[in-house]
């Protein structure tokens, strides 16, 4: 074997002790695979005297972030520390002393990832970043190797496990969502901030990579259509098994004649598609290239050991090609001018619940405002008033329909005199 390949890992949280434990535990296991005995040099933390879990020497720690990114020895850098600054300026300097880099980091992928990718290429060092999508599941070199003699038609996915976990423990166990998102974060599946898995955030980054290296385009997180999971309510999971379906944070992106539709938000999800099957942090990506037909990846998409599964294993893929002396995979090409289509132009079906009075004409009045806007209605549930204050929960499901006229009829619901509130509003997958 050649010279040792010195790694410098920035964090060690739940991802990086994971990281360092599989490589100072297992040394000799990942050597053989990786060609190259792999040694940790420096780990960059916040805090050198925090208490941790993983018995790390304490030489190893480092506060200072030059005793990492201008070591000429450490020839690749692991970032599995998080969050946009100061991270994306480390990988980038890392890029730029001709280091390789392998990030868990999907905000700075998704914010800057074409640009990274395009700065690597041109110092000639590789990026990966298997693990800022999907956790554990060979997802970004499924898309970059195995997938790359198709024209990818549409991704569907369930890839925040914190928002998977939270709504399988609100339908299966009746839990509140503050407790249930107190839960996931106690698993460490959750992010620092959780406020960016409940509301959306996480995968929308995680779409946003996905969706650009899917269709070798620039999808911008601010591309996408976001809502969060805040909206449902304990009732809303009774309507779906009544209704024969499982309720799901999806990512969406499917392409249109010029232009692609990119979307994260609840959605009732029939419970036959593969994706309503998805529990706790696991995650599902379901593909559709043009050659391969359909495609379903599963597994651990939250945690500190899948994820160190994913980060490890890009370490050794990298190991390989840097003994090899070739750049192990080709860097993409962006194209920027493709956009994303406006979600009012998304065709969708759509799930209402209302609190109404319980009156004649009613329900006419419903129908009235559904037919103006064009929308045709697939079922429609009432069930008994409220003895308290003679109101009845009325619940519908449409046909496809534009998200726009979905959304005016919602408003104009919302102003109609005998409507007290329309209390939730999903789109049907
Ligand atoms: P975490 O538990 O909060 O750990 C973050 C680590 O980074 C800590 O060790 C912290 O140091 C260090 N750190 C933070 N800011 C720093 C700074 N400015 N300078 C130096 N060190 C800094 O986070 P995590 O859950 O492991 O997540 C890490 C990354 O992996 C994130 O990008 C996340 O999105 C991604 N990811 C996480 C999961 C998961 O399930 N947790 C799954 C997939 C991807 P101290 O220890 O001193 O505070
Ligand atoms: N917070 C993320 C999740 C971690 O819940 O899926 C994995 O990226």
């Amino acid at each position: 074997m050649s010279r040792p390949l010195s790694v410098g890992l920035i964090g060690l949280g739940t991802v990086g002790s994971q990281v360092a434990e599989r490589m100072l535990s297992w040394g000799p296991q990942l050597s053989r695979r990786a060609g190259v005995e792999l040694c940790l040099k420096k780990v960059l933390v916040r805090d050198v005297n925090k208490r941790r879990p993983l018995n790390v020497a304490h030489e190893l720690l480092t506060d200072e972030p030059a005793e990492l990114l201008d070591d000429p020895s450490i020839e690749v850098v692991i970032e599995v520390a998080g969050g946009d600054e100061p991270m994306r300026s480390y990988i980038q300097l890392a890029i730029e002393a001709g280091k390789h880099v392998i990030t868990a980091n999907k905000v700075v992928m998704a914010r800057h990832g074409p640009e990274l990718l395009d700065l690597a290429a041109e110092r000639n060092v590789d990026v990966y970043f298997e693990a800022a999508v999907g956790g554990g599941i060979p997802l970004i070199s499924t898309f970059r190797v195995d997938l790359q003699a198709n024209r990818i038609e549409r991704v569907s996915a369930v890839i925040n496990g914190t928002t998977n976990y939270v709504l399988g423990r609100m339908a299966s166990a009746g839990l509140t969502m503050p407790d249930a998102v107190r839960e996931a974060q106690e698993a460490g599946y959750a992010e620092a901030d959780p406020t960016d898995d409940v509301a959306g955030f996480d995968a929308t980054y995680k779409l946003a990579i996905l969706a650009s290296i899917a269709y070798e385009i620039k999808v911008r997180p601010d591309d996408i259509y976001r809502e969060g999971i805040d909206g449902v309510e304990p009732v809303d999971f009774r309507y779906a098994r009544e209704l024969g379906y499982a309720i799901k944070l999806v990512a969406h992106t499917q392409r249109h004649t010029g232009r692609v539709e990119a979307r994260v938000h609840p959605a009732m999800v029939p419970v036959d598609h593969p994706l309503a099957r998805v529990e706790g942090p696991e995650n599902a990506v379901f593909v559709e290239g043009d050659l391969v037909g359909q495609v379903l990846l599963v597994g651990q998409g939250a945690g500190g050991r899948p994820t160190a599964s994913a980060v490890v294993g890009d370490l050794i893929d990298l190991a390989r090609s840097i003994r090899r002396g070739v750049q192990s995979r080709p860097s993409f090409s962006f194209d920027d001018r493709i956009g994303v289509v406006p979600i009012g132009e998304v065709k969708t079906r759509a799930y209402f619940r209302l609190r109404v009075e319980d009156r004649a004409g009613v329900v006419a009045a419903i129908g009235q405002v559904f037919a103006e806007e064009g929308v045709s209605i697939s079922s429609f549930i009432q069930k008994d008033a409220w003895s308290h204050d003679q109101t009845a929960e009325l619940v519908v499901t449409t046909h496809p329909a534009l998200d726009a006229s979905l959304q005016r009829a919602r408003e104009k619901m919302s102003a109609l005199e005998p409507v007290r509130a329309v209390s939730s509003f999903l789109r049907v997958f």
